[in-house]
């Protein structure tokens, strides 16, 4: 199983990907969280991914590109979360996929609209100790924005505010058609519907994947 999960903000990627990560025992990169971890840093990376992320752009495809590769290398089993997001990123994998006969078998993409996607980031909480992810109007902690495993109060993500958030599905729309279509004529697409509760649709993913 080599798969990309695609999806505007907010769809659910992340959720999802853990859930199918368990049930196939399948990898999982996802490029944001890399970029969080790495944002934790101070180094001169470091700040240069912030200076993206914190804005709701896109880092450079190289950056990006660098670790998705060493994520793939070697493997002949992943999920990707996040990647790619632009054609030339698409182009990169394909590339590199290629040429070692181990090309993606298959392709999520997420589908939800845009007044669920503000409602579901916006209420996107994070523990900050074990990275379990809330959500005020869905799965909301027990104890008011303390995380139930580690009893640390829980955060927002720094890309997480209105206009940040309202920047990001901007990008989104710009960048993902090409890509969608990209994956389209390969036959590798499989549109999703992301509404209803976390598990009527990892249900439909299942659908998709067993099918495969
Ligand atoms: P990234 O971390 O990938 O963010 P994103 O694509 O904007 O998506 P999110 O992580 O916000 O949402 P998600 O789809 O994972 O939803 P989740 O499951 O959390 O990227 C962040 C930034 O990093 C980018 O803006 C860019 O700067 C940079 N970056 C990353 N990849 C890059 C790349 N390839 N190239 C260049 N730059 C890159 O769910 C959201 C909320 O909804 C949660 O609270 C969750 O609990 C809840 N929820 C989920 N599913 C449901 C459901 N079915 N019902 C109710 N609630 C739900
Ligand atoms: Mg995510």
């Amino acid at each position: 199983m080599r798969i990309a999960f695609l999806g505007p903000p907010g769809a659910g990627k992340g959720t999802q990907v853990e859930l199918v990560s368990r049930e196939y025992g399948v990898s999982v990169l996802s490029t944001g969280d890399a970029f969080r971890a790495m944002m934790k840093g101070e180094d001169k990376l470091a700040q240069k991914v912030r200076s993206y992320v914190e804005k709701g752009e896109l880092v450079p495809d190289g950056v990006v590109f660098e670790i998705v590769r060493e994520f793939v290398d070697n493997k002949d089993s992943f999920i990707l979360d996040g990647y790619p997001r632009n054609l030339r990123q698409a182009e990169l994998l394909d590339d590199f996929l290629e040429v070692k006969g181990l090309a993606l078998t298959g392709v999520v993409n997420i589908l939800l609209d845009e007044d669920e996607i503000v409602k579901r980031l916006t209420g996107r909480l994070v523990c900050p100790q074990c990275g379990r992810v809330y959500n005020i109007y869905y799965s909301p902690p027990h104890k008011d924005e303390v995380c139930d495993d580690c009893g640390v109060p829980l955060e927002r993500r720094i890309d997480d505010e209105d206009d940040v958030i309202r920047q990001r599905i901007k990008v989104y729309h710009r960048e993902m058609k090409p890509v969608v279509d990209f994956y389209q004529r390969k036959g590798l697409l499989f549109n999703v519907d992301g509404t209803g509760d976390i598990h009527e649709v990892f249900e439909r993913i299942k659908k998709v994947l067993d099918g495969k």
